[in-house]
């Protein structure tokens, strides 16, 4: 069975097909990153305009590198929320008229639960195209695993997974690919959100996570000693805020003349920060691990593209199976979308014209 995807929550547009739930045949994805770059972070009005401007080619290109005809789709799926409204109202109406007049199934999707799935997806290197809007192409990162790789799920049932991206912090407990427990969230910032803060005290641009992790790499992670936030909380939220005004406070002390002229200091504080939001992730999850006897975490989401993030598990949970998705679908793809979309297919229905978008669709 093959499930055409469209996924416009935020800054990325992406249209995927993706083959009974696990083999990725085409993953198309338009950052619109450097769209909104200028302005410092994601303008909704934009994004709605570029995932317009966008998808229609995108599904056209998406068929055309499957060699396939929207005849041969057999279900389209699309994620429903949470998102930006106006963004996701692009894909979820594109996605209901595609649906209405092939008289195939619709399926809507938790973009979280999407995010959640990532980890049993696989598909050859190549199946994915990454076009960045008004820019040059991007480094890919690692390439996908192999689909001959995937017989085997990666994780079994129930696991613990950690979503860290821009808009959520959330410890779940995942008993099967529709089935959650919310276990905390933050109470405030994201952990991405948190990144793309502090890179913003620094001057970095936006979006700050992949700046912050690059120069980390070149900093002393104890030269600032930040509070770990909620680690003796007794619960399993997360509160990333009161450490972003710890680097302010720091950038304050130490005065901006003096940080644009010494990048060694600014490398410092971001390994300072880096590693403070990577311990209480960790440290947390391995709470969460603890209190339900599940040996085995996945961490998905943007954030699960930083370096420090992906080798301090050895460290922090040792002993603990941690799956990390390869990181072009860490960030907001629709192969995710797709692939999930294949597990809700006993309770496939022909087009529901009254589907809307919902800018805070809860995962459980
Ligand atoms: O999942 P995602 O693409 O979009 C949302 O659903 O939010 O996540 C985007 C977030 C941004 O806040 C970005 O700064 C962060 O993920 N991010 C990173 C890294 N790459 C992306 N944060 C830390 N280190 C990275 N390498
Ligand atoms: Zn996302």
């Amino acid at each position: 069975m093959r499930i055409l995807g469209i996924e416009t929550s935020c800054d990325e547009t992406s249209v995927a097909i993706v083959e009974d739930g696990r083999q990725i045949l085409v993953n198309h994805i338009a950052s619109q990153v450097r769209l909104h770059a200028r302005f410092g972070g994601v303008v909704p009005e934009l994004a709605s305009r570029a995932h317009m401007r966008q998808l229609p080619a995108m599904i056209e290109a998406t068929l055309g590198d499957a060699g396939m005809t929207l005849h041969e789709v057999d279900a389209i799926a699309v994620t429903q929320g949470p998102g930006l409204v106006g963004a996701l109202l692009v894909g979820v109406e594109t996605a209901k008229s595609l649906a209405f007049s092939l008289g195939k199934p619709l399926i809507p999707v938790q973009h979280i639960a999407g995010h959640l799935y990532a980890p049993f997806l696989v598909g050859d290197s190549g199946t994915y195209r990454l076009i960045v809007l008004e820019a040059e192409d991007e480094d890919h990162g690692p390439s996908m695993p192999k689909s001959d790789a995937g017989e085997e799920p990666p994780l079994t049932f129930p696991f613990i997974g950690l979503v860290v991206s821009g808009g959520h912090t959330t410890l779940v407990r995942v008993a099967s690919p529709t089935r959650f427990e919310i276990l905390g969230e933050t109470v405030d910032d994201a952990a991405g959100e948190a990144f793309d803060k502090v890179a913003k005290l620094l001057e970095l641009g936006f979006p700050g996570g992949p700046v912050v992790d690059k120069l980390a790499r070149e900093g002393d992670a104890k030269r600032f000693d930040f509070p770990r936030p909620m680690l003796r909380s007794g619960d399993f939220d997360f509160s990333f805020s009161g450490l972003k005004t710890a680097v302010a406070q720091v950038v304050h002390e130490l005065g901006f003349d003096r940080l644009r002229e010494d990048r060694g200091l600014v490398a410092d504080l971001c390994a300072s920060f880096q590693e403070a939001v990577v311990e209480v992730l960790l440290k947390k999850a391995g709470m969460a691990l603890n209190a339900f006897g599940c040996r085995e975490l996945a961490i998905v989401g943007g954030v699960a593209c930083n370096r420090r993030l992906r080798e301090a598990p050895r460290e922090y949970l040792p002993g603990i199976r941690v799956v990390f998705p390869p990181p072009i679908l860490c960030t907001d793809n629709a192969a995710m979308i797709a692939g999930l979309a294949w597990h809700y297919r006993d309770a496939f229905a022909k087009a529901d014209l009254a589907l809307n978008a919902q800018a805070d669709l809860p995962l459980a």
